[in-house]
């Protein structure tokens, strides 16, 4: 039993009211008698960081989550005060009344859930520095960690545009014209000709009406499921699309549910179940652990034969699909619109940050006014938006990159096969090495980084539990040599822990 006294059903209104007053009391330094529990709490000076502390003391005060948008959505304390008493809150500790005191440092041990979650991390932690390593330069595949260069063949700069002269050259001049940072989100100051004109320049290569950028892929997904689906609405997604599709559909309020991986017979048993709801499909145009290539031209047919939303994840495919890096549809020759969203970021193929959805001007439109990630949220800086418009002209003016690519991947696959490894249904630049258990994942990543080449292991639950992997992937920067560079340390690496015997 701890010392903390738990009441249930013991708070009042009035109580409740004293109790915010006295928190607000000191925040907006006006005497306790002084604080008028009708007034706005914009009128009182509480600015926005207060207001979420407001909620955090709330929180902790009576023992339970409520919304976040609360003070916003009952703006007094009379209001606030009214609406959590009558959904029926109790505190779960003593109601003081005295004046909150600032603790001291000791007197703040760490809460035990962060101790809880922090355990999380710990199957990483044994894996050494095998995650996160330490990165000092970076020079077309290479890197330095811990003072020895490495190869990287984990990179996703698969058109190896980092550090291209015509790009750096763009986001020099945008740092000089325009600084390193906006200082505002997009609709109050934060947008500036060279973001509308990369949006512009994202629909014509997508082939799109318009375009709109998020400051990350991530935040994209989300924003998109989140912000076009609502209560009552199916999102079907492939089982092993991105996390953030995952996330996207789980944090919406529409219903989300997924198919078995790339399985038309079972996207098409989902599709029937939502009946006559509003659909979202939502894949991965390229899966980000497998490799393979979504079947678009079947989804695309079930989706008109249903009457779903399309949304397909370009991550993987921008720059690297289709001969002109158009992706996905220019792949299978659709047109673009036969897809409906088409999100892709600029993190992977192009040398910046940030994610951007392309389609038509009502989807643009509709994600411009509910979005809350891109109305509330700071605007992407000059010199990421101007590298993604520079990476995508010199990718239109020097197309061949993409068939280097694919020639280098080739070489790799080849290469591969010939030491043994079982990878001749390899589809793209994605090649995962598959390993029977996790302690083989491990033991090759390390392997492979003493032989100086910088890989990964990807375990549960990055993946199925019986599907552990080391993901490579192969890209533009690499010559012919550094291409047998990598594959004559994996057959070395791979004999050793038992993976091939050639
Ligand atoms: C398929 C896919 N979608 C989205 C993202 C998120 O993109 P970003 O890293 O720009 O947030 C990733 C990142 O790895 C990804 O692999």
């Amino acid at each position: 039993m701890t010392n903390q006294t738990i009441y249930t059903n013991s708070l009042d209104l009035e109580t409740l009211k004293r109790w915010m007053v006295q928190q607000l009391a000191p925040v907006i330094h006006l005497p306790h008698d002084q604080v008028d529990t009708s007034a706005s709490f914009l009128a009182l000076g509480l600015d926005s960081v207060a207001a979420v502390g407001l909620t955090a003391d709330l929180e902790a005060f009576l023992g339970r989550t409520i919304p976040p948008t609360v003070v916003a959505d009952y703006p007094t304390i009379d209001e606030l005060a009214g609406f959590l008493i009558d959904s029926g809150m109790t505190a779960t500790v003593s109601p003081s009344i005295e004046p909150a005191k600032p603790a001291s440092p000791e007197a703040r041990p760490t809460p035990p859930w962060f101790k809880d979650l922090a355990k999380r991390g710990e199957r990483l932690r044994e894996a050494g520095d095998l995650f996160e390593p330490v990165l000092t330069d970076v020079d077309g595949c290479w890197a330095n960690v811990n003072g020895r260069r490495l190869l990287l063949l984990s990179s996703y700069s698969y058109l190896g545009l980092n550090g291209h002269p015509r790009i750096n050259a763009a986001a020099k001049k945008a740092t000089e014209t325009i600084g390193t940072g906006l200082h505002a989100a997009r609709l109050i100051g934060g947008t500036t000709e060279i973001h509308r004109d990369l949006e512009r320049t994202l629909a014509s290569f997508k082939r799109t009406e318009d375009a709109l950028l998020f400051s990350t892929g991530y935040m994209t997904n989300i924003m998109t499921i989140v912000s076009l689906t609502s209560e009552g609405d199916w999102v079907i997604g492939d089982a092993f699309n991105h996390a953030c599709l995952v996330d996207g559909g789980a944090f919406s309020n529409a219903k989300f549910v997924t198919f078995a991986h790339s399985n038309m017979q079972a996207l098409e048993t989902q599709l029937q179940r939502a009946g006559s709801a509003r659909k979202m499909v939502v894949v991965d145009g390229v899966f980000s652990m497998d490799g393979d290539i979504a079947p678009l031209p079947q989804i695309v047919d079930l989706c008109r034969r249903y009457g779903a939303l399309l949304m397909v994840d370009e991550a993987h495919s921008i720059g690297v699909l289709g001969r002109t890096g158009r992706g996905v549809t220019e792949h299978f020759g659709l047109d673009s619109t036969d897809v409906d969203i088409h999100m892709g970021t600029l993190s992977k193929s192009f040398p910046s940050m940030g994610g951007y959805v392309a389609g038509s001007r009502e989807l643009v439109a509709a994600l411009k006014y509910s979005a809350r990630g891109w109305i509330f949220s700071s605007s992407m800086p000059a010199p990421l938006i101007a590298a993604a418009k520079a990476a995508i002209e010199v990718l239109i003016d020097e197309p061949q990159r993409v068939e280097r690519l694919w020639t280098i991947l080739r070489r790799y696959v080849d290469g591969l096969r010939g030491q043994g490894f079982p990878v001749e249904n390899a589809q793209t630049p994605i090649v995962p090495i598959m390993c029977k258990e996790d302690r083989q994942a491990f033991e090759l990543a390390s392997g492979l980084r003493e032989e100086g080449i910088l890989v990964y292991p990807i375990v549960y639950p990055a993946v199925p539990a019986n599907q552990p992997r080391v993901r490579t992937t192969v890209t533009a920067a690499m010559s012919d040599e550094e291409v047998d560079i990598a594959v004559a340390a994996l057959g070395r690496v791979g004999r050793r822990v038992g993976l091939t015997t050639i």
